[in-house]
């Protein structure tokens, strides 16, 4: 009797033991396949194929092959992405939008001073970190921000008001009096920006713009250029359009690391010929865009093109460094 008792304890904890080893195994093997489903990794996805900086925002902007990605833009030749504003006389920021004569305002780095030209005026220079003076510090309007700015003086305002025919002033970013938080959708404290209008970086792709150019009906306004879109970094050699769309995080050359923020939403700048310096007759590449590039759940009303990034990992980026994205 008893040893009938105990057999049958014996073949019922077989069962436990055998039901137990099996959940953990079933278990073990679930955890083992849905790690490898999260865990993406880092692919080549192109190379940098150029880099810009706007040291005035709405002017006409600089390049190199080389700059430094600071969490608040990209720094080129010593001076920050977006560094200085122009503004009405009250403070509100003036961009192409209001003044699409912006477009030819050239600006230069010379040494420690910022140059303009501007056609068939004498250049101007203006230096581009002035000493700090609490008398020059001025409100400034930018979208919803009121934030404060320095004054560059009267000559330099002077020079932008006859050029441009209107009363303007040229005010520049001083760090930590400046400074306001992107407001990009998933940015965050780091994302600390100058006169940009909402993101520290924006990049859009060479395969991107072509298919966009394929699309559009030939016009005699030409093709649609980077300059279009005023991109600090743009990359080439992405595997398809619009290939950005899947990107949540890159790398870039050594240690240079970015999250994206968002897609980025255009407006009527984009119709500014950067070379005529005025709007196109076609509404394009607005137009276009809006057939194949709207997505309402983001933006009713603006097509997205390029992608917004802010910086995780601060380091130069150089022209040809290769580009790994992290994919949704
Ligand atoms: C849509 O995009 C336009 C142009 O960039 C912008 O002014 C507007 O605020 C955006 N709307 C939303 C809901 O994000």
């Amino acid at each position: 009797m008893i040893s009938h008792i105990m057999r049958e304890w014996s073949g019922f904890s077989k069962i436990c033991v055998i039901a137990a080893l099996t959940t953990v195994a079933v278990t073990a093997v679930a955890v083992v396949v849905m790690s490898k489903k999260k865990k993406k990794e880092y692919e080549l996805v192109g190379h940098v194929s150029a880099l810009y900086c706007y040291p005035v925002k709405s002017c006409s902007g600089i390049t190199n092959k080389i700059a430094f990605c600071t969490y608040s833009g990209l720094r080129m030749s010593n001076v920050l992405d977006r560094h200085f504003l122009i503004t009405r006389a009250d403070g509100t920021f003036v961009t192409q939008r209001q003044v699409p004569k912006l477009a030819g305002v050239k600006t230069s780095i010379v040494g420690q001073e910022l140059q303009l030209d501007y056609e068939g005026k004498e250049y101007i220079r203006t230096p581009l970190y002035p000493k700090f003076s609490k008398d020059f510090i001025v409100p400034v309007r930018i979208w919803k921000h009121n934030v404060e700015a320095q004054f560059c003086g009267q000559d330099v305002s002077n020079w932008l008001s006859s050029a441009l025919e209107e009363d303007l002033q040229l005010v520049v970013y001083v760090p930590g009096v400046t400074q306001r938080l992107s407001t990009t959708k998933n940015a965050i404290d780091k994302d600390k920006v100058s006169f940009p209008d909402e993101s520290p970086y924006h990049i859009i792709t060479e395969e991107s713009l072509h298919d966009l150019n394929l699309r559009i009906p030939s016009s005699e306004n030409g093709e649609i250029t980077t300059q279009n879109f005023r991109p600090n970094i743009v990359i080439k050699g992405v595997k398809s359009a619009w290939d950005e769309d899947n990107w949540v995080s890159l790398k870039i050359g050594n240690k240079l690391e970015m999250r994206v923020l968002a897609p980025c939403d255009r407006c009527v700048m984009t119709t500014v010929d950067p070379e005529e310096c005025k709007r196109r007759n076609d509404e394009e590449p607005l137009k276009t865009l809006r057939s194949f590039r709207l997505f309402p759940e983001v933006n009713k009303t603006a097509p997205l093109f390029g992608i917004f990034t802010g910086v995780t990992v601060e380091n130069t980026i150089r022209v040809e460094d290769p580009v790994y994205a992290l994919r949704k």
